[in-house]
């Protein structure tokens, strides 16, 4: 079970997500119930408890947000896990880099996992990126995910010691073919080949550096 979470995003975005918790109690209550001290803190643009904290910083100012993560007490030193889901391809390949590389100095053993899209560079990419610019949201880290490669050069080239990927048709084939069979029938799903060609510009790609030697290359599917 994992010491505590921390969770970051732009200051709006977490001003809102902090007033969702806050008026909702299925999410405030957990917060307050699992809370030992009275050390919880709360303001518009962070939250921190014992087990969750959610801080508003922008990802590509590295001297801001490695203030505030001190400022709520992170421990590099603990094995960590990272988990961005669609979020590095905001940003250009020179940002990315830098984060994933500050992250692989400031912390000895950790595991990041990175989901986004690969494959952009064929038709089904093109029209994938025409789509989301006509929704105003450009994907600035689009060159990076051209390839399972280039998704793997970004972590290899800033100081981690293994990567792998995946791209998810292959983790949908590998998942038991029974429960693939009971999904797609709840989803009464008929659309097969656009699932497929959808899940072929996805990707699963981790990282890890291991001070600690507690066999993280090892993890995979
Ligand atoms: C497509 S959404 C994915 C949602 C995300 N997985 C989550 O759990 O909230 C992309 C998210 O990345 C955040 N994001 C993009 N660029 C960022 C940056 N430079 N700094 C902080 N957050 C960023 C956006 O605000 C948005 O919430």
């Amino acid at each position: 079970m994992p010491k505590k979470f921390f969770e970051v995003d732009f200051p709006m975005i977490v001003a809102r997500k902090i007033h969702n918790i806050k008026t909702k109690p299925p999410l405030s209550k957990p917060l307050i119930e699992t809370h030992s001290t009275d050390s919880l803190l709360l303001d518009g643009h962070s939250l921190d408890s014992d087990r969750y904290c959610i801080i508003g910083a922008d990802l590509r100012d590295i001297p801001t947000l490695e203030d505030k993560l001190k400022k709520f007490q992170i421990n590099p030193e603990l094995p960590t896990l990272f988990l961005s889901e669609c979020v590095l391809v905001y940003m250009s390949p020179e940002q990315s880099s830098r984060l994933v590389h500050w992250i692989a100095e400031t912390f000895p053993t950790a595991m990041f996992i990175n989901y986004e899209q690969v494959n952009m560079n064929d038709r089904f990419g093109h029209i994938m990126i025409e789509n989301l610019q006509r929704r105003q949201c450009n994907l600035a880290g689009v060159d990076l995910c051209q390839s399972l490669d280039s998704q793997k050069d970004r972590f290899l080239s800033s100081g981690w010691e293994s990567v792998n990927a995946l791209d998810m048709m292959t983790v949908y084939s590998m998942l038991p073919q029974e429960d693939v069979a009971r999904i797609e029938r709840l989803e009464f799903l008929d659309e097969k080949e656009l699932l497929q060609q959808l899940l072929q510009h996805y990707c699963i790609c981790w990282a890890v550096k291991d001070k600690l030697n507690l066999g993280l290359s090892q993890i995979g599917f």
